[in-house]
């Protein structure tokens, strides 16, 4: 038998540049919306509940890296989310599985009880490499663009003035809103103070970029908006309280997280909906928000 010339092994940290490489690369080939500069996969690796040594692993032949097996685990929810990336020169039909049975020892280590992959649409290759290790599709989830220049800057403006901005020391209120109104979410991981706070510490991040919606002190909406690049930006999140739905709010909230970001030079806005989530997919296409691409879900039981 053919000698098998590659190391699977755990992250160590002399692997980052060649990581931010390797994330380069994926990115540019099979884009998933991964960080691309050195400091946003740092911040990456630093996030809460994760950690590299474990949680990472990296394909090597000889001194190269030509691989890595991403696991991220949403225990709340039994989850594991898998990216895995190979540069196209060393993929092998004996690899896809052996990376899978790495993720499916992890998996079972974190008490997960199903691996999800996302993959864009157009990647066919991955589409069958997933089918073929017993992944079955699951949901579709569309990236929908914004041109600024469609949008009634008027009425933008007249919603941001109802509301005020996020302020340190709201990250449990945030926490447990948000938990509230996703709740029942496919694919939603509840929150916790913790991660608000890493969130809004990342670098391209400011507190000032999560519009609250107040009656009195109840909080009963945000909007969460971010910039991503020059010029682009990007609804993060936005939710409603349940008991608020339908009159009006989730509109105006998306508004002014619209008009926040116009105030920082953005002109184009994405934003990612599951499209059985036929509600926001309303909202989003009456402000002007139209479909660009999709991603897929996959899905396999940890048995
Ligand atoms: C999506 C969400 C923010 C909308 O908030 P909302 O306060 O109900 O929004 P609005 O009352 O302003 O309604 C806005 C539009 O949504 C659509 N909509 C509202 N309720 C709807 C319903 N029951 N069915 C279908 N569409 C509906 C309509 O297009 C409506 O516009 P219209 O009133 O002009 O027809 C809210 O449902 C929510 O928090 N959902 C859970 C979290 C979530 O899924 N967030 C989006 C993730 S991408």
């Amino acid at each position: 038998m053919a000698e098998f010339p590659y190391d699977i092994r755990n992250y160590r940290r002399t692997d980052f540049n060649d990581l931010v490489r390797l994330y380069r690369a994926a990115e540019a080939l099979e884009p998933i919306g991964r960080p691309g500069s050195p400091q946003a996969i740092a911040e990456k690796l630093g996030r809460p509940n994760y950690s590299p040594e474990t949680d990472l692993m990296v394909v090597a032949r000889d001194a190269d890296l030509v691989g890595f097996l991403d696991m991220v685990p949403e225990r709340a929810i039994g989850r594991v989310i898998v990216d895995c990336w190979l540069r196209p020169e060393h993929r092998r039909k004996v690899m896809a599985p052996r990376l899978l049975d790495n993720a499916t020892r992890r998996a079972r280590e974190l008490g997960a009880a199903v691996i999800h992959v996302n993959v864009r649409e157009d990647n066919e290759t991955a589409k069958s490499v997933l089918t073929g290790l017993g992944f079955h599709y699951v949901r579709c989830f569309l990236e929908l663009r914004l041109d600024m220049s469609s949008l009634d800057p008027d009425e933008a403006d007249r919603a941001a003035r109802e509301f005020n901005f996020f302020r340190p020391g709201e990250e449990e209120k945030l926490a447990q809103f948000q938990n509230r109104s996703f709740a029942g979410s496919w694919g939603y991981n509840p929150n916790t103070p913790e991660m608000i706070k890493y969130r809004l510490s990342l670098g391209h991040r400011s507190p000032r970029d999560v519009v609250m919606a107040y009656e009195g002190d109840m909080l009963n909406g945000y909007c969460w908006t971010e910039v991503v690049k020059e010029g682009e930006g990007r609804i993060y999140m936005i939710g409603t309280d349940p008991d608020y739905r339908g009159q009006g709010l989730g509109r105006k909230l998306l508004l002014a997280g619209l008009s926040h970001l116009k105030s920082k030079g953005v002109k184009i806005v994405w934003l990612t909906v599951d499209s059985a989530n036929e509600t926001a997919c309303a909202l989003y296409n009456s402000v002007g928000f139209r479909r660009h691409t999709s991603y897929l879900w996959y899905e396999k039981a940890v048995v």
